[in-house]
């Protein structure tokens, strides 16, 4: 049979697979319209003929399955799984096969490469997979360049046949830039078509494997899979049996659809630790934004100019922010408003020449600067009865870190750190690598790997963006790779519309540490000469609490700025960062989302609205809580003149009753938010 076709649980996306002379291909629709037209499948290995072509088919079997499991940390407690599937094992005359397996369920469809054990295909090397998407139309687009190094970019919104690297705008912040050509974009990739269908283009389970961006023709609305190559070029090293990442393609006239969608998650194998009970959620505070707003450094001689160290002399300056003397501070101020933990950033040798010079042994992760006293610090967290979160950045000496690695753990278990934040900021070492080549993948999967051994929790910054390996690493608790919260305090920062996209795109993979809750929003506050500001008003940080799902929650901004605006911080305080349940009642990708979730084992709600730079009025049904129950809603919203850039911190609290008849009109300012704590009273 040469053509095979597969349905969605709900029949409305249809996938037919064909194999036309030799060569596999693939379309999919959505009830009954076009969404992926007729694209070829195939990989291309280096010092042997392709697995693209001259095949025939061998069999297909069509399967179904549905089954829920249970996240350790999540939007729901309980996360269903259902899909159709279809595996198509090929082979050429040569012998050599492979399978593609393709799975249908209600928000998209994936497919992977299989490679079974074969007698003539044992080691190989891919020099290439053309894997393409050939799409309807000139769909609108939400995309980032497609750089082998980073994700740090803010979004541009363009028609497919308008996207060009030339658009981006260079001075951006980000710190190492490797753009290799003008069409090539990142995923995942959102869309919206003329006649409104939302698509989006990503992959799951990336393991072994190097990050897939897209090459795109602008004028025949193509895309074809762009591995990220090595060092000396070749994209990945393989040993049937084996297979490739998942991917996905993810299309539903209800843009709710694909931002709750957890397919992503569910293409990853289930959880391999067996006893996740240290796994834990995280409201945290830090050393962290008083050094991004110029008040402290992490170097201990206090001359940083935020990237390198003036002098090289170890002479302390008083500027220096990890201190033992701040660090109980902060601890003092974790436990007074119930945090979980407390970041310390600076507080190891290496921080003088930390990145920019390609250097390999910057970091030992486990030599403290003299004002910083690790034993000292782990008593007093401990009596407070507060987790200390350890900092470990390897400026991209990944060679380095790993050799340092077991001793770094092994210091965290002796201080009792429950979760590292790692970095990899900078050119990486082993040198010519990327952040997205398979080494890395490798590398990122593999510190969460030897973490767990730990008991360690994990949250990575500057890694490859994550594509659902927090199922089968629960530990890998949140990951930045993305534009954070942080560009804003130093660069052209991330425009209005930033976090209303970043649900739809880097959010599908897993949480994100975007550190949220900055109150004092222009960073005048700070130096008077200074323009960078975040964009948003001061009510759309907190309502980022509810709307960008992560189970590990930064209150980012600095304790003396949340004693001025307490009453707005009682919200970071209350909110929850693990739950029961999560609805998505309004979102449209650039422009707005809102959100509600009940607490894990509790009966409140939270609820989450923001928009993009257009004021916003909307009113929510509470339909969602429980009937003949009355609730006590604390709504924190912009106040009448609040404005992201004229009047951001402009802001109201009020509190009233509420059941699930109640209906709550929302007014949002322009870069503004609503956030509201739902408690039940009876
Ligand atoms: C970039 C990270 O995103 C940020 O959170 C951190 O403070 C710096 N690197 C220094 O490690
Ligand atoms: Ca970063």
């Amino acid at each position: 049979m040469n053509a095979q076709s597969l349905q969605s649980p709900s029949k409305e996306i249809a996938l037919n697979f064909k194999l036309e002379n030799g060569k596999p291909s693939y379309s999919v629709s959505y009830k009954n319209k076009p969404v992926i037209l007729s694209s070829l499948l195939g990989i291309y290995l280096k010092d042997q003929a392709d697995l693209a072509s001259d095949f025939t088919v061998e069999n297909t079997k069509l399967s179904t399955f549905n089954e829920s499991w249970k996240p350790v940390l999540g939007e729901q407690s309980s996360i269903s799984n259902h899909y159709n599937e279809l595996a198509v094992s090929l082979v050429q005359a040569s012998g050599r096969k492979i399978k593609i397996i393709f799975k249908a369920y209600d928000e998209g469809v994936a497919f992977r490469y299989e490679f079974p054990k074969q007698k003539d295909l044992n080691y190989f090397v891919i020099s290439d997979e053309k894997t393409e998407f050939n799409l309807t139309g000139n769909h609108n687009t939400f995309w980032l360049p497609g750089d082998y190094d980073s994700q740090e970019y803010p979004y541009l919104e363009n028609k497919l046949s308008e996207i060009n690297t030339d658009k981006v705008d260079k001075n951006n912040g980000i710190a190492l830039k490797s753009i290799g050509s003008n069409f090539r974009i990142q995923s995942p990739l959102m869309m919206k078509t003329a006649d409104k269908l939302y698509i989006n283009i990503f992959e799951a389970a990336v393991v072994n494997y190097p990050v897939m961006h897209l090459d795109l023709k602008p004028k025949e609305y193509k895309l074809t899979s762009n591995l990220v190559p090595n060092a000396i070029g070749d994209k990945a090293y393989l040993q049937a049996p084996c297979v490739s990442p998942w991917r996905t393609i993810m299309v539903s006239d209800d843009a709710r659809e694909i931002v709750s969608s957890k397919m992503i998650l569910n293409l990853n194998e289930p959880s391999k630790i067996d006893d996740t009970s240290w796994i834990k959620p995280m409201k945290y505070v830090g050393i962290w934004w008083e050094m991004h707003v110029g008040k402290s450094t992490w170097d201990y001689a206090g001359s940083q100019n935020a990237q390198n160290t003036q002098s090289q002399e170890l002479l302390p300056s008083g500027k220096h922010g990890a201190t033992t003397a701040n660090t109980k501070r902060y601890i003092d101020f974790a436990a007074k408003n119930g945090f979980d933990g407390v970041l310390v950033e600076g507080w190891n040798t290496g921080w003088e020449d930390w990145f920019g010079n390609w250097k390999e042994e910057v970091f030992d992760f486990t030599t403290p600067y003299p004002d910083f006293n690790l034993q000292e610090i782990a008593d007093y967290a401990k009596s407070k009865n507060v987790k200390m979160i350890m900092h470990h950045e390897t400026s991209g000496s990944v060679a380095n870190y790993e050799r340092h690695m077991d001793r770094a753990f092994n210091l965290m278990k002796k201080y009792g750190y429950p979760a590292v934040k790692s970095g990899y900021v900078g050119r990486i070492i082993p040198r010519g690598e990327f952040h997205d080549g398979q080494t890395m993948v490798n590398h990122f999967n593999g510190a969460a790997r030897r973490a767990a051994d730990y008991k360690i929790m994990v949250n990575s910054h500057e890694s490859s963006r994550p594509t659902g390996y927090s199922r089968t690493y629960p530990n890998y608790i949140a990951a930045e790779a993305a534009r954070g919260n942080e560009f804003n305090a130093w660069s052209t920062g991330n425009p209005p519309m930033h976090e209303t996209i970043l649900p739809f795109t880097r959010l599908l993979g897993g949480p994100m540490d975007y550190t949220p809750g900055i109150f004092e929003i222009k960073m005048s506050y700070y130096d008077k000469n200074k323009k960078e500001q975040v964009h948003t008003t001061l009510a759309k940080q907190l309502a980022l609490y509810v709307t960008m799902y992560s189970p590990l929650q930064m209150a980012a901004d600095l304790p003396e700025n949340y004693e001025r605006y307490a009453d707005a911080f009682q919200f970071i305080k209350d909110v929850a960062v693990d739950w029961d349940d999560s609805k998505y009642l309004e979102a449209e990708p650039g422009d707005y989302l809102t959100v509600a979730r009940k607490a894990k084992g509790s009966e409140k709600w939270f609820l989450g609205a923001i928009t993009d730079e257009n004021p916003r009025n909307t009113e929510i049904t509470l339909d969602f809580l429980t009937p003949n129950k009355k609730y006590k809603a604390i709504i924190y919203q912009d106040g009448k003149t609040a404005h992201w850039e004229k009047n951001p911190i402009n802001y109201t609290i009020k509190t009233i009753e509420v059941t699930s008849k109640s209906k709550l009109k929302l007014a949002l300012a322009a870069g503004g938010g609503t956030a509201v704590s739902i408690i039940p009273i009876n």
